[in-house]
């Protein structure tokens, strides 16, 4: 198995453990469906695992019942398919094996279709799905030439879908500098409509953020978010994942910045202040600068800067800790909203007002 799809199972399989942890803990789901839809064979020659066996590891791994908030079983369907039926063949037959498939959780289903049809079938099914379903689907090609925007628009116009996919852009990003090949061509003016649009770039970060912020402009009332694994200088792997689901979202983020943390590439607010970022490249503090734009002549509420720092990609704490420093350098007016008073260095940016629509607070820079 080739090292970034070592990384790409790991990064899979912290997601689905976060993923089936929230589930848990939702009042009203009944059912999972998981699918794989380019899920290879399984076992590689080396011993490494591909996702299939990572996704089925991830749900023996939950309790021996998996119940939800309200007491009721949650079943968890798994879908594997590959157009290849020797791949899937084996998978089958490894399975059977390391005896991965506990009947009291749920079915799975062997398909062979190609990516294309998959994707109608369950958009079809997605239509259908009740508010006890959830759908998470994994999209995993070679390359990036099935991938296609309105497919992935598909799936999330109905909501209750998350999808995790996977973009070679560790080779993407190099062509884009000179002699674009046809196939990145027409999946960038996808993207952008025109592909004039696009600029070119030999940073991988820069590459990354431009495809992200397409799937945003493209994804409307879409969360959209990456996971990235740094291997050297220039190789950098990652996966987008995309949710309609704002508590959700934040969840994954907060996946992200543990795995990153691990990394070494975690939140250094402190070391941007004093202008010494370890890593000039990817910004880690971008959001203090986007935070300035947002609120430059402009006030808004804890409600808006709640939903405008999952947006950018970064948690609660992390604008707390900027605004804490506004406020400090009395950059920063917080207004209360009601007749309680505001104690230094309370915020209310969380989910819990957001829900509610509970404007505590208006922030306005001086
Ligand atoms: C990158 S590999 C998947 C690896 C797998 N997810 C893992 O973790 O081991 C891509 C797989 O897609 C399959 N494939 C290629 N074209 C396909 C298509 N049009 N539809 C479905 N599967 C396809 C290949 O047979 C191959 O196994």
């Amino acid at each position: 198995m080739m090292e970034h799809s070592k990384a790409k199972v790991k990064l899979l399989g912290k997601y689905l453990e976060k993923y089936f942890n929230i589930i848990c803990n939702t009042a009203h789901i009944q059912q999972i469906h998981v699918y794989d839809l380019f899920c290879g064979e399984g076992v590689y020659k080396d011993g490494s695992e591909g996702s299939p066996i990572v996704i089925l590891n991830q749900i023996n791994n939950i309790n021996p019942i998996i119940q939800n908030k309200l007491g009721n079983t949650i079943k968890i369907h798994c879908t594997f398919n590959d157009n290849d039926p020797k791949k899937v063949e084996k998978l089958q037959a490894t399975i059977k094996q390391r005896n991965l498939h506990n009947l009291h959780y749920g079915d799975i289903f062997f398909e062979t279709k190609d990516y294309k049809e998959q994707c109608e079938i369950i958009t079809q099914k997605l239509s259908k799905q009740k508010k006890f379903e959830k759908t998470f689907i994994f999209i995993d090609p070679y390359g990036y030439k099935h991938i296609k925007i309105n497919q992935i628009k598909s799936f999330m116009v109905h909501g209750n879908a998350e999808v995790l996919l996977w973009l070679p852009t560790q080779f993407m990003y190099r062509f884009s500098n000179n002699g674009t090949p046809e196939a990145l061509k027409d999946f960038i003016s996808e993207i952008f409509q025109d592909f004039n649009k696009w600029k070119s770039t030999n940073s991988v970060w820069e590459f990354i953020k431009q495809l992200k912020e397409g799937f945003k402009r493209n994804l409307d009332g879409v969360y959209v978010d990456t996971f990235t694994i740094q291997k050297d200088q220039n190789t950098v792997f990652c996966l987008f994942f995309f949710t309609t689901h704002i508590r959700g979202f934040e969840e994954m983020l907060e996946t992200k910045w543990e795995i990153d943390t691990e990394q070494g590439r975690g939140w250094s607010y402190i070391q941007s202040q004093r202008g010494e970022s370890l890593f000039p490249e990817e910004k880690t503090n971008s959001l203090e600068e986007s935070l300035t734009k947002y609120l430059e002549g402009t006030p808004r509420s804890n409600v808006e800067i709640y939903e405008f720092t999952l947006r950018e990609g970064f948690l609660p704490k992390h604008t707390n800790e900027v605004f804490s420093n506004w406020q400090s350098n009395n950059r920063l007016e917080v207004i209360p909203q009601g007749a309680e008073k505001v104690r230094k260095g309370a915020f209310y940016i969380a989910y819990k007002y957001y829900k509610d629509k509970n404007k505590k607070v208006i922030f306005q820079m001086r």
